[in-house]
């Protein structure tokens, strides 16, 4: 299909294939005919069976769990494309792993959100498509464009049905009081915030909240639910601190590990997130429901290809 007079063409991995075909539904395109499989020693195959010579190229693939399988995918994905003359390569990276090690903490640490930034540049992307980066200075890590659409939206359109008036929109973490407030001010619900110290990786430590929860609903609202350790403790000291329903909402479900059994025995009413990740059986619970962000990526992939203003989708 020809947009603008260049063909636009669209693959995935094989991270989010049915993201990737929900996406291609929105445009009007046909998902292109790539494969990519694994040689006997598990060193990565790409085959790309169409021309993308002078095309525009939209890759789809999150790089998330197995992360370092999704992303030497997407790297080799794009090397092959930059030698197969393909126009322009646009890495559209619903969910962008290894975003948390964004600084250095303590002496020696990598920062690995710099590092695959760089990856991808080198490999051969032209663009960056992306969504809630853990931190949005990410974006800074790159020479080349990044378009950081917003899940905000889409998750309060969700969540607003079940709340009722006097709820309170609640931050888990300092670090997230801009991706709380935000969500606040779209449904014009105030917030709280809670503070918390976390000793170790995957640990965290629920300390005091900063806002008024007794007697209200509440909804966490966060980037990313990994082991689901923050959420569910976030969930209970409110309760402690007196609020009566509690719900959740976050763009990206990785949930590893416990997570799945955390939120299964948690005080969480409801968890909403979306499908920037694919949601394997296993996760599949009556607690957590699923919306698809696959509307908003192809309005931002055809407002790219035709260069519309990206920033109008959320007016
Ligand atoms: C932290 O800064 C993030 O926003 C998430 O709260 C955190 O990464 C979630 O990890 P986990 O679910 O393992 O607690």
């Amino acid at each position: 299909m020809k947009i603008m007079g260049r063909d636009i063409k669209i693959f995935s991995g094989n991270a989010n294939k049915k993201l990737a075909q929900k996406i291609c539904d929105e445009i009007g395109v046909s998902l292109g005919d790539s494969n990519v499989t694994t040689f006997s020693d598990g060193e990565i195959s790409v085959a790309f069976n169409e021309t993308v010579r002078g095309a525009d190229v939209f890759v789809i693939q999150p790089t998330c769990p197995p992360v370092n399988e999704n992303l030497m995918e997407l790297l080799i994905m794009i090397d092959a494309l930059k030698r197969a003359s393909a126009g322009r390569i646009n890495a559209v990276i619903p969910y962008y792993g290894y975003a948390r090690q964004d600084r250095k903490i303590k002496a020696r640490d990598p920062i690995t959100s710099k590092l695959i930034a760089d990856l991808l540049s080198i490999a051969g992307a032209d663009r960056i498509v992306t969504m809630d980066l853990h931190a949005t200075q990410i974006q800074g890590y790159f020479d080349i464009p990044v378009d950081h659409l917003l899940g905000g939206p889409i998750l309060a359109k969700d969540v607003v049905s079940r709340l009722n008036k006097d709820t309170v929109v609640v931050s888990p973490d300092i670090g997230g009081v801009r991706r709380a407030r935000n969500f606040g001010s779209i449904l014009d619900l105030p917030i709280a915030i809670i503070e918390k110290r976390r000793p170790k990786a995957n640990v965290s430590e629920v300390m005091n909240i900063i806002g008024d929860v007794k007697d209200k609903d509440v909804v966490i609202v966060d980037d990313i639910i990994d082991t689901a350790g923050s959420m569910t403790r976030a969930a209970e000291v409110l309760k402690d601190f007196g609020a009566k329903d509690v719900y959740a909402a976050c763009t990206h479900a990785v949930l590893s590990g416990p997570a799945i059994e955390r939120l299964e025995n948690s005080v969480i009413k409801k968890l909403i997130v979306t499908d920037t990740l694919p949601l394997s059986e296993r996760k599949e619970i009556d607690k957590i429901e699923s919306v698809s962000v696959s509307s908003l990526f192809g309005e931002a992939i055809k407002r790219i290809h035709e260069n519309q203003s990206v920033s109008k989708l959320f007016d």
